[in-house]
């Protein structure tokens, strides 16, 4: 597809989020309605009131995305949107929204896998983007996953999580930590002043011989730790730094072992973890030991965004497209 003009839509989770990209690189909007206020209350996400405030918002969303760009529905060239997987109330929102413009307009129809959408937001804004094949640490609220990236349609996972998420073990750490939702950012920005070398808490990895990961055992022995003599009289500072500086180490060393096996051309960090300071830095002193381009998405296409599912949408082309009438929302969609 060459240089074509998409317009993105997400609501896979709690952001409303609409973009419009062109050649599935350069960002003419890039709009997202943040619903934590309405969240933080409960200290997590409310599938109910994530799916109303979709239906509430979405539709001036596209505009706004539209106008920001300078642009017409009749001057694009399709339209992307996330099929799954996510939460099936606010997917169904953006499938619905997405289905009926593009039935009405006669434009083609992308059906997006958002953790596709994850792994392609590291080519936006980018002159030279990733080259194949490329080895990609996706790391969000939802997954944690090393994925092998032959080509757009070719992705393999080879290593997952066993359990918690990293962002989930950020997020219900930084909960333990009386951490304001969400927990992952917070947590950071606690860690800041805090020593991470002064606690050694726990880097579990389940199965030596595999790429895997596990994260549900550290948060426990955090929770542990504050509830001891010793943990209730340590700096929270530096509870949150040598947390935060735990996850880093197991996801740098099943990612170097990733890299030790096979011969990658670069590799990518994805997700919206991919925010946290210390792991980009710690990821790219890894691709400078591998000798390989190491590619941090833009802090504001690491979190859930539109733009990156328009971004994925543009790199998978014809396996992507789909029939506006058949198009159903699916929670669990199949990552390949
Ligand atoms: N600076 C940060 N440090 C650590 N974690 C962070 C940071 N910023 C965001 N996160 C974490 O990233 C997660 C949100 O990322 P994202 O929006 O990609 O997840 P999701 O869409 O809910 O899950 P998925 O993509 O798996 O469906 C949360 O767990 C949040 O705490
Ligand atoms: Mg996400």
């Amino acid at each position: 597809m060459p240089k074509v003009l998409l317009l993105g839509i997400e609501t896979s989770c709690d952001d409303t989020a609409t973009a419009v990209v062109r050649g599935g690189v350069h960002v003419l909007a890039n709009v997202s309605t943040n619903q934590d206020a309405f969240h933080a209350k409960y200290g997590g996400i409310v599938p109910e009131i994530a799916s109303r405030r979709h239906a509430a918002l979405l539709s001036a969303a596209v505009d706004d995305a539209l106008s920001r760009a300078g642009t017409h529905l009749d001057q694009l060239d399709g339209i992307a949107v996330t099929a799954g997987p996510g939460l099936i109330g606010s997917l169904v929102v953006g499938v619905a929204a997405a289905k009926a413009l593009a039935f009405a307009t006669g434009l083609p129809l992308y059906a997006v896998n958002h953790l596709h959408g994850h792994l392609f937001a590291a080519f936006l804004e980018r002159d030279a983007p990733p080259p194949y094949p490329f080895l990609a640490l996706l790391v969000s609220g939802g997954h944690t996953q090393l994925v092998e990236v032959e080509s757009p349609t070719a992705l393999r996972i080879i290593g997952r999580t066993r359990d918690d998420a990293a962002g989930e073990a950020f997020d219900k750490t930084a909960r333990l930590l009386d951490l304001p939702f969400p927990g992952g950012p917070a947590l950071e920005a606690l860690g800041r002043t805090g020593d991470p070398k002064a606690f050694a808490f726990p880097r579990h990895r389940p199965d030596p011989g595999t790429l895997d990961m596990s994260f549900s055992g550290l948060k426990t022995s955090v929770r542990y730790f504050l509830e001891s003599d010793t943990g209730k009289d340590a700096r929270r500072e530096d509870v949150a730094a040598s947390f935060q500086a735990a996850v880093v180490d197991v996801l740098i060393d099943r990612t170097a072992r990733a890299l030790d096996a096979r011969d990658y051309r670069a590799v990518v960090l994805s997700g919206g973890v991919a925010a946290n300071g210390a792991l980009q830095s710690a990821f790219l002193a890894l691709g400078e030991r591998y000798r390989i381009p190491a590619f941090v998405p833009e802090r504001r296409f690491c979190t859930d965004n539109a733009a990156m599912i328009a971004a994925a949408a543009e790199r998978r082309g014809d396996v992507a497209r789909v029939d506006p009438l058949h198009l159903v929302a699916d929670p669990n969609l199949p990552f390949t």
